[in-house]
């Protein structure tokens, strides 16, 4: 198959046995619990929010099986999956354990990877690559994190980038402390792939049940927007030009917001000239997953970030120009096992509505719309010469 036309997916979850073990072991969140059924069944339950709505999610082996993952690739045309642990990664555990669990998680996503199938007429591309895990909790000295990071890059052939959460060791992602796993991370080029967990500022949900709509919806995107513009505001992408960061959820609030907050800087005194670059500069050199669920939302983002990219320079692509640059910044994702159908479907509607959202942006040629489903991903992550 010609590799343009293949799909990849980079928003994709697992929860590897080993980590499944650990949630089970547990009985504070996050937890797996297994419960009775009024019916006399037994089902395991996933709680993992800190305000989770009562009894969490079903959970089962779309979480953990290999060999479902490989079915529901199949099932939705995927080609290639880079699949990272899902939430809250290993954040609930002190250092010492962080560490360890770590090395044992990468060292079996890469052999769930390794191991895995060949994509079809190819003789070189996996089906499965990842994004490992860095015992980045409270505690972890810096230097134990850039070690970790260069371990993962020798180590691990399959595994092309880490997934991180928002809150660093404890400070955030603008805490001087990580400018040595910035530095590592630049230099092996291993991907970061930013996704949320806490959400932000939960006392605006109310009190009336909505169930998980509000925090996922709202406060996982917000969460990612907050997280990303402070790494941003600490110039760390100034120090560390060479870092490639994938957003979750096309970024976010962070488009619609980027010259609000752009000129918020520049109106502030303690804020403006500490940067090297107008802050929308720096949003047009990151990476965005396609997972919006809609054809405007992702018009709209690639136009954003592409002219984004254009501030203080001499060029400000606008219109086409700027759409096809941003739109060879975003990436096809699912967020599988997550949003798993209600009733019984061959397909996934929250699969087929992110596919369907990249087919109906009538402003990006196929060429662009190709590069999303797949030539982006193979050229950030390195795989085939796409
Ligand atoms: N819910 C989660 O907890 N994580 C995701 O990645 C998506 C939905
Ligand atoms: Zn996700």
């Amino acid at each position: 198959m010609s590799l343009r036309k293949l799909l990849v997916d980079v928003h994709t979850h697992v929860y590897l046995p080993r980590y499944a073990s650990v949630l089970r072991s547990r009985s504070n969140v996050p937890r797996i619990l297994t419960r009775n059924t009024p019916s006399g069944w037994k089902e395991d339950r996933l709680l993992i929010l800190d305000d989770e709505p009562t009894g969490g999610r079903p959970v089962g082996p779309q979480y953990w099986d290999r060999e479902e993952k490989l079915k529901f690739m199949d099932r939705h045309g995927i080609d290639i999956s880079v699949v990272s642990c899902a939430n809250p990664w290993l954040d609930f555990l002190p250092f010492s354990e962080a560490l360890i669990l770590a090395q044992h998680l990468n060292a079996d996503l890469e052999s769930y990877c390794a191991s895995g199938p060949l994509v079809a007429s190819s003789a070189e591309l996996k089906r499965l690559y990842g994004f490992g895990l860095l015992p980045l909790v409270p505690g972890a000295p810096a230097d134990s994190l850039s070690e970790a990071v260069t371990r993962l890059a020798i180590e691990h052939p399959h595994i092309r980038g880490v997934i991180i959460g928002t809150r660093g060791t404890g400070l955030g992602l603008d805490d001087s402390a990580l400018e040595p796993l910035w530095a590592a991370l630049a230099e092996t080029g291993l991907v970061v792939f930013l996704h949320p967990h806490y959400g932000v500022g939960s006392q605006a949900w109310g009190t009336r049940d909505n169930g998980h709509v509000l925090p996922l919806a709202l406060g996982f995107p917000f969460e990612t927007t907050t997280a990303i513009a402070r790494l941003i505001l600490a110039g760390v992408l100034d120090r560390h030009p060479n870092l490639r960061i994938l957003l979750a959820h096309s970024g976010g609030a962070l488009p619609q917001l980027s010259s609000r907050l752009a000129s918020c800087v520049e109106h502030d005194p303690v804020v403006a000239g500490r940067l090297a670059h107008d802050v929308r500069w720096y949003i047009g050199r990151l990476w965005f997953d396609a997972v919006a669920y809609g054809a405007a939302e992702l018009d709209f983002v690639s136009e954003t970030i592409g002219r984004a990219g254009g501030y203080g320079t001499d060029i400000l692509p606008s219109g086409e120009r700027g759409r096809k640059l941003g739109a060879s910044r975003m990436l096809f994702g699912t967020d599988h096992p997550f949003f798993p159908p209600l009733g019984e479907t061959e397909k996934w509607p929250s699969v087929v509505e992110n596919l369907e959202a990249i087919e109906e942006v009538e402003r990006w040629s196929e060429e662009d719309k190709a590069g999303v489903r797949a030539r982006n991903a193979l050229t950030l992550f390195g795989l085939g010469s796409s």
